[in-house]
Formats: C-alpha cells, sequence, structure tokens
C-alpha cells in the first residue's frame, strides 16, 4: 500500500451497509427508511418519524400513542439532571452543557446495571432508554437557554406534541403553529443522515460494545465542531458580521481574500446541492412572513446568489436552519443543541443497527514518523 492509496477523511470509502437512510447526491434526494424526506417534513409529526427511524416503518395510530404517552412520561428534567447542569458555570457553551448532561444521565440509567459486558443491553433496553432520550433532551436544551438568560426552568405541558412542548418549555408562551409547523420540520430534517461524522463516531464507540449512553455523548462532542454541527450557530456569526444585504459583496471579497471558508455552505456528498435545503428554505420562508422580517430573507438571499456565482459551492441544511432559529427567538449558541435534539434520534438509530450486526471499528494507519532508533544507554 502506497501513501496515494490512503482515503484522508474516509471520502469516498464505504464502510458498512445500513437500511436507515440512504443519501443520493446525483438524484439529490435523502430517503428515511425508503420515504423522502420532504415528504416526511410535509406530513409527519417528528415522533412518528423517529419511530421510523428506530423501527422502520411509520407507526400505526396505536403504536404513536404509545410512543408519544412514553415521551410524555419522560419530558420533565430530571432534579438530578438540573442540579448538575447548575453546577457548570452559566457561561459554559451549551453543547458542553448538553455532553455533560447525557453523560450524567447515562451514569443514572446505568447505575447498577451490572459491569461493562452487560451495559451495552438488549435491543428493547436501547429502544426504551432512546425514547427517553430523545424525550428529555428538549427539557436540557429549553433549560440551557432559559438559565443563560438568567430564567427558571418551564415545567413541560402534557397537551402539546414534542415540537410545541419543546417551544413551550423554551419560551413559556402558546407556540404559534406556523412556528410548530417550521421548527417541526426542521427537526425531522436534521433527524438523520447516513454515516455523517457523529453518526460514525457513535458506531464506532458501540462497535466496542460499550452503551448506548457512552456512544451519543461521543456523538455530541463530534457535532459540536464548525465542520459538522457547529455550521448552524456560525451561519448567525456571519450574518450578524455582515449585517444587511447591500454589504454582502464587501464583506465576501474581504472573506474570500482572506481565505475563510464560508459557514453553511458546501458539503462532503452533495456537490451540487444539499436535498435537504429547499424543504427548510420554505420553512424559512413562512416564518420570515410570519414575522414580518424580509430584511432577513434579502440578506439570506444575497449572500446565497453571490457566493454560489463567485465559487459554484451551495448551501447545505445549516444555511437555512440558523436565520429560522433565529427568528423563533432561539438564542445563536442554542442551535447546534438543537440539532443534537434532533439527530438524537438517527444516532441511537445507527447504534440499534451496529449492535444488531456488529463488528469492532478498526481502521489501519500509515506509519511517517521516525525510523526505529534506540534510547541512548539502552
Ligand atoms: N467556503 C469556502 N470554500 C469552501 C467551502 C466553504 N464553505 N466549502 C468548500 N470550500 C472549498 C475549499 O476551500 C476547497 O477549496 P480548494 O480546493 O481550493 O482548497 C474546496 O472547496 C473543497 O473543500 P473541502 O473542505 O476539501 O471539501 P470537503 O468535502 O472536505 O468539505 C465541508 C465539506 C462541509 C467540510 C466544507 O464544505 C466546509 O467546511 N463547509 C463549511 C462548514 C459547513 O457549513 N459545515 C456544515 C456541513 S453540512 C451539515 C452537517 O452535515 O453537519
Amino acid at each position: 500500500m502506497t501513501d496515494s492509496d490512503i482515503k484522508k477523511g474516509l471520502a469516498g470509502v464505504v464502510v458498512d451497509t445500513t437500511a436507515i437512510s440512504k443519501v443520493n447526491p446525483a438524484s439529490n434526494s435523502l430517503l428515511y427508511r425508503g420515504y423522502p424526506v420532504q415528504e416526511l417534513a410535509a406530513t409527519q409529526p417528528f415522533e412518528a418519524v423517529a419511530h421510523l427511524l428506530w423501527r422502520g416503518e411509520l407507526p400505526t395510530d396505536e403504536e404513536l400513542a404509545e410512543l408519544r404517552a412514553l415521551e410524555r412520561a419522560h419530558r420533565a428534567l430530571e432534579p438530578e439532571v438540573k442540579a448538575l447542569i447548575d453546577l457548570l458555570p452559566v457561561q459554559a457553551h451549551p453543547m458542553d452543557e448538553v455532553r455533560t448532561a447525557v453523560s450524567a444521565i447515562g451514569a443514572t440509567a446505568l447505575a447498577g446495571s451490572g459491569n461493562v459486558l452487560t451495559a451495552g443491553g438488549s435491543v428493547e433496553q436501547n429502544l426504551e432508554r432512546s425514547v427517553r432520550l430523545f424525550a428529555q433532551l428538549p427539557a436540557i436544551v429549553a433549560y440551557g437557554q432559559r438559565r443563560r438568560r438568567g430564567q427558571e426552568l418551564i415545567e413541560p405541558r402534557d397537551d402539546l406534541d414534542y415540537s410545541a412542548n419543546f417551544l413551550w418549555m423554551t419560551f413559556g408562551e402558546d407556540p404559534d403553529p406556523v412556528v410548530v409547523d417550521a421548527f417541526n420540520r426542521s427537526m425531522i430534517l436534521y433527524a438523520e443522515h447516513s454515516f455523517n461524522a457523529s453518526t460514525f463516531t457513535a458506531r464506532v464507540v458501540t462497535s466496542t460494545q460499550s452503551d448506548l449512553y457512552s456512544a451519543v455523548t461521543a456523538a455530541i462532542g463530534a457535532l459540536k465542531g464548525p465542520l459538522h454541527g457547529g455550521a448552524n450557530e456560525a451561519v448567525m456569526h456571519i450574518f450578524d458580521e455582515i449585517g444587511s444585504s447591500e454589504r454582502v459583496a464587501a464583506w465576501l471579497d474581504d472573506a474570500l481574500a482572506n481565505k475563510r471558508k464560508i459557514m453553511g455552505f458546501g458539503h462532503r456528498v452533495y456537490k451540487n446541492g444539499d436535498s435537504r435545503v429547499p424543504t427548510m428554505e420554505a420553512a424559512l420562508v413562512d416564518l420570515v412572513e410570519h414575522y414580518g422580517r424580509h430584511d432577513v430573507m434579502d440578506l439570506y438571499s444575497a449572500l446565497e446568489n453571490e457566493f454560489v456565482a463567485r465559487k459554484g459551492i451551495y448551501p447545505n441544511l445549516d444555511y437555512p436552519s440558523g436565520p429560522a432559529y433565529n427568528l423563533i427567538g432561539f438564542d445563536t449558541v442554542t442551535f447546534t443543541p438543537l440539532f443534537v435534539a434532533a439527530r438524537v434520534v438517527g444516532w441511537t438509530a445507527h447504534i440499534l443497527e451496529q449492535a444488531a450486526s456488529n463488528a469492532l471499528i478498526r481502521p489501519l494507519s500509515s506509519y511517517s514518523g521516525p525510523d526505529e532508533r534506540h534510547v541512548p544507554g539502552s
């Protein structure tokens, strides 16, 4: 093997099969268990898509009711988790807060569950753990934003579905249906995307027969980086820097002269446009209309048109979702935790799939250090 055989970043390498989602850059499509994601986003509540990703089929009415009952039963922030979050500095990045909270939930859930050989758990145990994490993350994310704003925790409401309750716990107001719908679509679009960096991280951890919480905690660490999930937060910083559509061209001249990456553009797999963007952009347009903020759309379109014309690199999902979350009222630092709350479904579906047909993931490397040498005097 020569160094030219190395696939840096595993680019183009197929490492396993998956039945969870199919990304097809040629036809610009993304299927969850066979269903186009844009059809799911237009018709389904997030809970139904979670069931689909975990179990392979859309739920019957009874199955959806069962999942919703379990999700509602675990929505409240556990007092121990809240106490732990409160120990962290209020300036801690919310991704660090979420990572710590998930790790603590795991330590509590696995306490007394035996040893490392049994902590991996059965399929049914892991499905239950997945639903619990799915149910608890909105409370963790919502409380994180409130804590940074010096506000009190808001208890969940049993009369609201997942997305509406998430907004309720964050803002403490009855959410408008237009906003709930846009938010629900974003959660569905973020839920799953095959072997991206964080999902692959979760699969690597699972491949050692470690437990689901360790895998999700590691995945959160991978998602935090600005080349992956952190891009939605970075998009908003760019919008803030530019300020208004008239300043786009001059800002871009400067950014490109300084070889800056423009966050929210480009993708390892999609080279002609991210299949999720049109659906999220439609949600952004609904929010722009709802809040009467056409200035946001002007800036959004101006930067997109200018950057695509100059570099031929297209927006990814983080580009429309950043300003959408900003309009809803989320703080910029909360954007990537929102991605966690959605992607936990995909991660846990992959953890179940990896565990069901496991092979330890252990690639090789080509050594490039010094030739063999010896310690003086040895
Ligand atoms: N701004 C400026 N130049 C770019 C960008 C960008 N956003 N994306 C790619 N390029 C250029 C890059 O500089 C390189 O140019 P050259 O060949 O002259 O050196 C060329 O395009 C290829 O880029 P690359 O980084 O080697 O391509 P990749 O497939 O490894 O990178 C990426 C994919 C997502 C890391 C990259 O496009 C990027 O850094 N984008 C900005 C961050 C971002 O938006 N990330 C979110 C990804 S989608 C959400 C998710 O799945 O998490």
